[in-house]
């Protein structure tokens, strides 16, 4: 009763911020993403009755509390379908520093997912694997995809999954990360996002327009179309950071090296060096680009000062199992 799955973690391109059902992680809209090919989460899950309890580990350390009641509640989540009581031992490991801040909640939950209905013997689809990932988080149901993935939202868990929009050899963005920052947010998704459904004055806003931008997303995405794509996913970004700026207490998730960034990338198109950005919830900064580009950004980037660290992505595959057991 023992398995190891590898995913890769997602940049949102059209972001999902806001539950409809904050208990089944039903978002309150749909977001589109793409699969990243440089952060992988290998994870293996093994089921025993022997065991006393659960013990988790993530890149060969025990975890804080609250991470820990969050992975043991998706153990639980698995262990009800699969109709056993037995503990569990679990180990993940990234290949990203863990101390860059990158949200590792995607890959994680669809690794941990995979690997631990393997471990049981559930034999299910991507759908349903989706659709058990999103519960663990919500981004993760789109990391069981590679490529470009659309998470479609829906008001019923069984309607609320992610499905693959173009496999990763069909458009080759990429997307080049400045790290600006080691520290962990103060303020986790799933908190802010709650705080800004219940009291920003514009999320509504969003919502609307954000059904367009699906659209649009979508065809940019089909028709390779470079331009149309980075100008929607820095506006849909730049909307999202206005609903989280426009919550009380407010969320600035912005450090000053990240407004740096959006300034130094807004002067290369300027010049010529057409680059986009999108920021998660976190400091960070996703810069997408076509592949001519990619060296060009880097070598700019390690000029501004506060970039502590440069990650380079092409699309990722989808969430497969291996042989190679972490234990
Ligand atoms: O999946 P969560 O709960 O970590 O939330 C992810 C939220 C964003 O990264 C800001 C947007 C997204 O769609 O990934």
């Amino acid at each position: 009763m023992k398995a190891t799955a590898i995913t890769h973690s997602n940049i949102a391109l059209i972001k999902y911020w806001g539950k409809y059902n904050p208990k089944l992680s039903l978002p309150m809209n749909g977001s589109i993403s793409m699969t990243l090919d440089n952060l992988k989460t290998v994870t293996t899950v093994e089921f025993s009755d022997d065991f006393k309890e659960d013990k988790i580990e993530i890149n060969d350390k025990a975890v804080d509390k609250k991470s820990e009641e969050r992975i043991v509640a998706h153990l639980d989540r698995i262990r009800k379908l699969a109709k056993i009581k037995s503990k569990a031992k679990m180990a993940s490991k990234n290949n990203f520093p863990t101390a860059t801040g990158l949200a590792s909640s995607a890959s994680g939950f669809s690794a941990l997912t995979i690997a631990a209905c393997n471990a049981v013997g559930l034999n299910l689809d991507g759908k349903q694997l989706s659709i058990i990932s999103r519960q663990g988080s919500g981004s993760a149901c789109r990391s069981i995809f590679g490529g470009f993935v659309e998470w479609l939202p829906a008001k019923r868990s069984e309607d609320s999954y992610a499905v693959q929009i173009v496999d990763e050899n069909y458009f080759d963005l990429r997307d080049v990360i400045a790290i600006v920052s080691s520290a962990e947010k103060k303020v986790s998704s799933a908190a802010g996002m709650m705080e800004t459904v219940k009291t920003s004055p514009i999320y509504k806003t969003r919502l609307k327009i954000v059904k367009n931008s699906l659209k649009g997303m979508k065809r940019a995405i089909l028709g390779k179309s470079f331009t149309k794509l980075g100008k929607m996913a820095e506006f849909d970004c730049l909307l999202m950071h206005a609903c989280m700026l426009t919550t009380r207490p407010p969320l600035i998730y912005w450090s000053p090296a990240t407004i740096d960034i959006i300034h130094a990338i807004e002067g290369w198109r300027k010049d010529g060096l057409e680059a986009y950005y999108t920021i998660d919830a976190g400091p960070n900064v996703h810069i997408l680009a076509l592949s001519e580009s990619v060296r060009e950004i880097e070598k700019r980037l390690k000029d501004i000062s506060g970039v502590i660290d440069i990650i380079q992505n092409k699309p990722g595959g989808g969430a497969k199992t291996t042989g190679e057991h972490l234990f």
